[in-house]
C-alpha cells in the first residue's frame, strides 16, 4: 500500500534521506501541507490511532504523495526499531495527548527515555519541535529534556502573526495561550536506562512429546521474568491441531497473536501461527519454550 509501512516485514533500519517524522499527526493535516511544500524531503508520520492512519492514506492516494509514509505503532517504538542514530533531521509534535494525572507521567511522549532516544535518532543539530496548550505539560518536558542533557532549549508563545493551522488560529482568537518548544540537539545525549527489545532472524518452533497440561496455561498470566510478561486467552481446537490465543509484554512492547500447537507423529509442535504477523523478537522465542515446558504434562 502506497505510504504505508509494515515495520514488521520492513528491512530495517529505514534509509530515508533528508527525514522529518510527526508523531501523533492526528487528521495528517500539517504533514501532507509540509509534503507538498518539500517534494524533496521525506515525511514519516507515528500515528496509533487506525482512523488517522487511514485518513492520511486517502490524502496520499488523493495527491499521490511520493514523499510520505506512516507506520502504526508507538512513539518510542518506533523510533527504537526504525532509525539508526543520527538519521533524523526534524521531530515534530503538535499538541501532543497530555497524560494530566500524576500516575500516567511515565506514559508521556516526552519521558525522559523517550526525549532520550529521540536525542539519539536525531542528527546534531537537529530539531524536536513541540507545540502545547498545556503549562504543566511544557513544564514536564522542559524538566525531561534537562535531564536529557542534549539539547539547546527555546520557548516562545503563538502569535496571531506566525503560521498558524486552523485550530490554532481559533484558539488564539479565544484568548488560548499556546506554546513552541524547540529542542535543538547540540550534543549526545546522556545515556538514560530506557527500554530494549532483540529482533532476531527466526523464531524456532520447539516440539514436545504431549499437550496434558495445556488446560492449566489457559486464562492466565506469567511473569516469565524481570519485563517479559505472558497472558493466555482460550484455545481453539481443530483435530488435534490447537490454536492458542496469547498476549505477550516485552518492556512493554505488547503482541497479541496465536501459537499453533500442531499434531505430529512424535508428539506436537508448537509456533507463532502463520494467522499472525509479529515482529520477530527474542521474548517471542522465550515465550514458546516456556509454553512447551508448561503444556507438556
Ligand atoms: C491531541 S492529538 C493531536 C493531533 C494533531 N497533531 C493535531 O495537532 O491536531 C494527539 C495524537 O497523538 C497520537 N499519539 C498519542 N500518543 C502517541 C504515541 N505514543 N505514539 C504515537 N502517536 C501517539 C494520538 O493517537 C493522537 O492522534
Amino acid at each position: 500500500m502506497q505510504g504505508y509501512l509494515n515495520y514488521k516485514r520492513l528491512k530495517k533500519p529505514l534509509l530515508l534521506p533528508n527525514l522529518t517524522v510527526e508523531i501523533g499527526f492526528g487528521n495528517g493535516e500539517f504533514l501532507t501541507r509540509m509534503a507538498l511544500e518539500h517534494p524533496e524531503r521525506h515525511f514519516l508520520g507515528i500515528e496509533l490511532s487506525g482512523i488517522s492512519i487511514e485518513k492520511l492514506l486517502r490524502e496520499i492516494r488523493r495527491r499521490d504523495l511520493r514523499n510520505v509514509y506512516c507506520v502504526r505503532l508507538d512513539a518510542y517504538w518506533a523510533f527504537y526499531l526504525l532509525f539508526a542514530d543520527e538519521s533524523v533531521e526534524t521531530i515534530y509534535m503538535n499538541y501532543p495527548d497530555p497524560w494530566f494525572k500524576k500516575r500516567h507521567h511515565k506514559r508521556r511522549l516526552t519521558r525522559p527515555e523517550n526525549l532520550y532516544l529521540f536525542a539519539r535518532r536525531l542528527r546534531t543539530g537537529g530539531e524536536i519541535r513541540l507545540r502545547t496548550d498545556d503549562r504543566p505539560f511544557l513544564d514536564y518536558t522542559l524538566e525531561a529534556a534537562r535531564e536529557v542533557e542534549a539539547f539547546e532549549v527555546s520557548v516562545e508563545t503563538l502569535r496571531p502573526t506566525s503560521p498558524l493551522t486552523k485550530y490554532e488560529a481559533k484558539w488564539l482568537a479565544r484568548g488560548k495561550t499556546l506554546w513552541a518548544l524547540v529542542l535543538k540537539k547540540i550534543r549526545p545525549p546522556r545515556e538514560i536506562p530506557h527500554p530494549r527489545i532483540e529482533e532476531v532472524q527466526e523464531v524456532f518452533p520447539v516440539r514436545v512429546p504431549d499437550i496434558t497440561g495445556l488446560p492449566m496455561v489457559l486464562q492466565k498470566t506469567f511473569r516469565l521474568r524481570e519485563g517479559l510478561i505472558l497472558r493466555t486467552f482460550r484455545v481453539w481446537e481443530h483435530g488435534e491441531d490447537r490454536l492458542l490465543e496469547v498476549l505477550l509484554s516485552e518492556e512493554g512492547y505488547v503482541q497479541k497473536f496465536f501459537v499453533f500447537i500442531r499434531r505430529r507423529p512424535d508428539g506436537y509442535q508448537l509456533d507463532v501461527s502463520g494467522f499472525s504477523e509479529v515482529l520477530k523478537t527474542r521474548g517471542i522465542q522465550e515465550m514458546l519454550e516456556f509454553l512447551a515446558e508448561r503444556v507438556k504434562g
